[in-house]
């Protein structure tokens, strides 16, 4: 075994852990334990739930959380929390929710909230006679699934539709089980996935003794049954709209040529993949930062925005910008599969606390709310990148960055604020300044 394994570490305690790591991987051990220990909760109670989160804990990662105030969605004033380690985006959300308050605010619409899960199975019949006993295949599958569907159908959710998809054409003998879900305000993933797991095993019963098969068709080989972080159908609907001469002079721009460059930025993400995926990252920029700060899963949301974004076979732009009639209309079609109770929202003492915030929405709301932050992200980054660029905004909080990091004093950082305002900033140029000031 090479010296840098182990065997056993999770049966460590979270200190050996930290011990054996630092003492393996880093030439100062001593300080590196203090470091991960200076990151844990001081409130015990916090730190186990902290623990029980993950696996192999050492300590806690810190990001920032910081407020959006202004977001004005259908009339309704929210401060949006948002979790992020990127400077400029929450000022960058913040500055297009007041921009748009003033404006009428965002709209939202939920189109639907449909999730998905397969079983995926080969079988080597003929597809002709599943499809001849899918009625009592269905009724079966539904009625051994009642213990966990119970529960969910009281809140007014449950198992929508139920489909078998003949895929033999692509691979020989395979075939998925579809299956769509509403999972009301909870994201849904056990829900789906307990089902899905019965789902699997009443299949392989059914098909061993129903007296329709016979010989090889007796035996199906289920594949996996897992949810599909693909659900297009779980969509929202953000937009903003305004007269385009009520937009006002951006930065020193006139707002029928901002209009028609901001169109013309949005139609390029539209028909240009390399640039759809930095406009689209921007969009996540927002978004991710909402979901991480009500405790949802923000792979599972770019997964599947980024999958819907090349929906037609050619990856594209998420948003959408037209200039009618003298009117500017911007809007973001995005599936957001998102919950605000079970998993880690109610869990995360913090991501309680953002739901808090928002007023304690249900699933639907904190779709809207969270559409909302990733147009106005959106929004913000295109004004900022057809009119200054994108720099100047960056450079601001780029330089407080490296200023904090050469541990600057107030007065100092006061006058390389001054000083930098007209000149480019770099590491070596701000070190420079500080060490003649
Ligand atoms: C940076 O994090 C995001 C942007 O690159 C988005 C965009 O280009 O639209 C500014």
């Amino acid at each position: 075994m090479h010296k840098k394994t182990i065997n056993g570490f999770s049966k460590l305690s979270k200190s050996e852990k930290a011990n054996w790591a630092a003492r393996h991987f880093f030439n100062d051990p001593e300080q590196v334990i203090r470091d991960w220990a200076g990151f844990y909760h001081p409130d015990e109670a916090t730190q186990k739930i902290l623990d029980g989160l993950s696996e192999n804990t050492v300590s806690n990662y810190h990001l920032p959380y910081g407020i959006a105030p202004n977001f004005v969605i259908n009339g309704k004033a929210y401060a949006v929390p948002m979790v992020i380690e990127e400077s400029s985006v929450v000022a960058a959300a913040s500055s297009a929710a007041k921009y748009w308050m003033e404006r009428g605010g965002f709209f939202a619409e939920v189109l639907d909230t449909k999730k998905l899960g397969q079983v995926h199975f080969t079988w080597a019949g003929d597809a002709r006679k599943l499809y001849a006993v899918f009625e009592a295949l269905r009724a079966q599958l539904l009625e051994e699934a009642t213990p966990l569907t119970a529960n969910m159908e009281k809140r007014g959710g449950g198992i929508r539709d139920i489909r078998i998809i003949d895929m033999s054409h692509l691979e020989t003998g395979y075939y998925q089980l579809l299956v769509a879900f509403e999972t009301c305000d909870s994201m849904g993933a056990n829900f789906i996935n307990s089902v899905l797991e019965s789902f699997a095993d009443t299949l392989q019963r059914f098909v061993a003794t129903h007296p329709n098969f016979s010989g090889s068709e007796k035996t199906l080989s289920i594949i996996m049954a897992i949810l599909s972080n693909y659900t297009p159908e779980c969509l929202v609907r953000a937009w903003v709209e305004c007269p385009i001469e009520a937009m006002g002079n951006c930065e020193g721009i006139d707002p029928v040529i901002f209009a028609e460059k901001f169109h013309k930025a949005v139609r390029i993400a539209h028909l240009d993949p390399y640039r759809a995926a930095t406009h689209n990252k921007g969009i996540f920029n927002g978004i991710d930062a909402v979901v991480l700060a009500t405790g949802n899963d923000f792979r599972a949301i770019e997964a599947c925005g980024h999958t819907y974004a090349a929906r037609d076979g050619h990856y594209r732009s998420l948003s959408d910008c037209s200039l009618d009639n003298g009117a500017f209309r911007f809007w973001l079609d995005i599936p957001l599969a998102v919950g605000t109770v079970g998993g880690l929202t109610k869990l995360h003492p913090l991501a309680r606390r953002s739901l808090e915030l928002l007023g304690n929405p249900g699933a639907p709301e904190l779709m809207c709310v969270i559409a909302a932050a990733g147009l106005a992200q959106n929004f913000a980054a295109l004004r900022s990148l057809i009119t200054t660029g994108i720099q100047k905004g960056h450079m601001k909080m780029h330089l407080m960055n490296i200023l904090n990091h050469l541990g600057a004093e107030n007065d100092a950082c006061a006058k390389a604020v001054d000083y930098f305002s007209d000149k480019a900033v770099s590491f070596t140029a701000v070190r420079e300044f500080l060490e003649k000031a």
